[in-house]
């Protein structure tokens, strides 16, 4: 039982859903875990302290200014030796709270002064409307976008009558995703270093030559592989994303800057992931001022090859598992057979067509030692967790050949 021995600080807000968590606390006891539980003032307008005390076996904490804790820090103390923050129910109006920082009260305070290695935890409980708006729609974004790991919400009849999505998971399904989230995870101690986004060659001082990389598979996949437990290196063009939380990013421009930032960091890496659109050439001779217009002529631009980055990384003499992704315009399968032989690498992700730069969505083929298969289209974000799942396996087989 992953649950046995861990200490986990049960937030509860205000929402019909806190019922469930008083069983959720039931659970998380039986299962061996020690439950510290916080509950907001609207929480309490659904359950009593008195119960969650009761199943959780411990005092529980709803006011920053408890005298139970003598120096008044319990939002400092309550988390210090916790190894989760689980809020279950969470609120909209919770959501809204973590995503602007706000410590108005025991629970929210003790959420913006945790650690920032302790995991947080929500599970959304809220009616369909709410859930469906824009403006909670935006919060769940940068919750992900912070780190936060999010439990549902599950679809079905909600207590208002109403059906749809919003319902809080179950008590068993909070405690079985629990439990994967404390079980070992697909790259535990692994070093991942990664490129994504695109990389931009300046022309003059104002222009320059980029493409339509937007960085958002490269990012899904640097937070994908953050959360399977591997340590992440994110070398990164210039994007419109914010960073992923706990990925070491390096935010770089040209190519030659990604190719430097890749060589210094690839010592000591496990596996190396090649996302970025790398140009393949840049400007043979950057103007130092603007260039300006002139009255007929038209400027002409000379070329130089950039370093191939992957194929510089997969020829080290003692190279890491090196992962390549493929734009290509068509004939993908040939293509993509060739060029992973080319770069000399165990895997290649081909994009299906070249229209997926900028959007959320992609559909995938794989190609390897083996030949290839493909991925159907889905979210890049659920890509991104697939793939490091074939990233794992692949690295497992090899280990274990050795
Ligand atoms: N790549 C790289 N450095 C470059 C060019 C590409 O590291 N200078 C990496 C990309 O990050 C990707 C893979 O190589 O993982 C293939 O990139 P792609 O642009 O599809 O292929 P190219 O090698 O540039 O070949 P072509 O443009 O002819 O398709």
């Amino acid at each position: 039982m992953t649950l046995t021995g861990k200490n986990i600080v049960l937030g509860l807000t205000g929402g019909i859903a806190c019922y469930k968590a008083a069983e959720l606390a039931r659970g998380l006891v039986k299962a061996g875990a020690s439950v510290q539980v916080v509950m907001t003032e609207a929480a309490r307008h659904f359950i009593t302290p008195v119960t969650m005390q009761a199943l959780s076996g411990r005092p529980v904490y709803t006011d920053q200014w408890d005298s139970r804790i003598s120096n008044n820090m319990a939002h400092i103390d309550l988390t210090r030796h916790a190894d989760a923050i689980l809020i279950a129910p969470c609120s909209a109006d919770f959501m809204r709270k973590l995503v602007h920082g706000a410590a108005d009260d025991l629970l929210s305070t003790l959420c913006l002064a945790r650690p920032s290695t302790l995991p947080l935890l929500v599970a959304p409980a809220m009616n369909v409307e709410m859930w469906d708006n824009p403006a909670t729609q935006r919060n769940v974004a940068q919750l992900y976008a912070d780190g936060v790991t999010r439990l549902g919400p599950a679809a079905g009849e909600q207590a208002c009558g109403e059906t749809g999505l919003g319902r809080m998971l179950e008590p068993e399904q909070l405690l079985q995703a629990l439990e994967a989230f404390f079980s070992p995870k697909l790259l535990q101690g692994k070093r991942v270093l990664m490129t994504a986004g695109p990389t931009f060659e300046p022309i003059d001082p104002v222009r320059g030559i980029t493409n339509l990389s937007s960085g958002k598979m490269g990012y899904a996949l640097a937070r994908a592989a953050h959360a399977a437990g591997a340590d992440v290196t994110l070398v990164s063009g210039p994007t419109a994303l914010a960073a992923p939380a706990g990925v070491r990013l390096i935010a770089v421009t040209t190519a030659r800057e990604m190719h430097e930032a890749v060589m210094q960091n690839v010592p000591q890496q496990d596996i190396f992931i090649a996302v970025a659109a790398v140009a393949d050439w840049r400007v043979a001779a950057v103007s130092q001022q603007k260039i300006k217009k002139q009255d007929k002529d038209t400027p002409t631009l000379s070329f130089e090859h950039n370093p191939d980055i992957l194929a510089t990384v997969a020829a080290l003499s003692s190279p890491p598992y090196c992962v390549g992704f493929a734009a290509e315009s068509e004939h993908l399968i040939e293509h993509g057979t060739a060029k992973r032989k080319k770069k000399n690498i165990p895997l290649l992700v081909g994009n299906i067509g070249h229209q997926t730069f900028g959007k959320d969505e992609n559909e995938l083929v794989l190609f390897d030692e083996q030949g290839h298969h493909a991925l159907p289209r889905a979210s890049k974000e659920a890509l991104a967790i697939t793939l490091v799942a074939e990233i794992a396996e692949r690295i497992s087989k090899r280990i274990s050949s050795k």
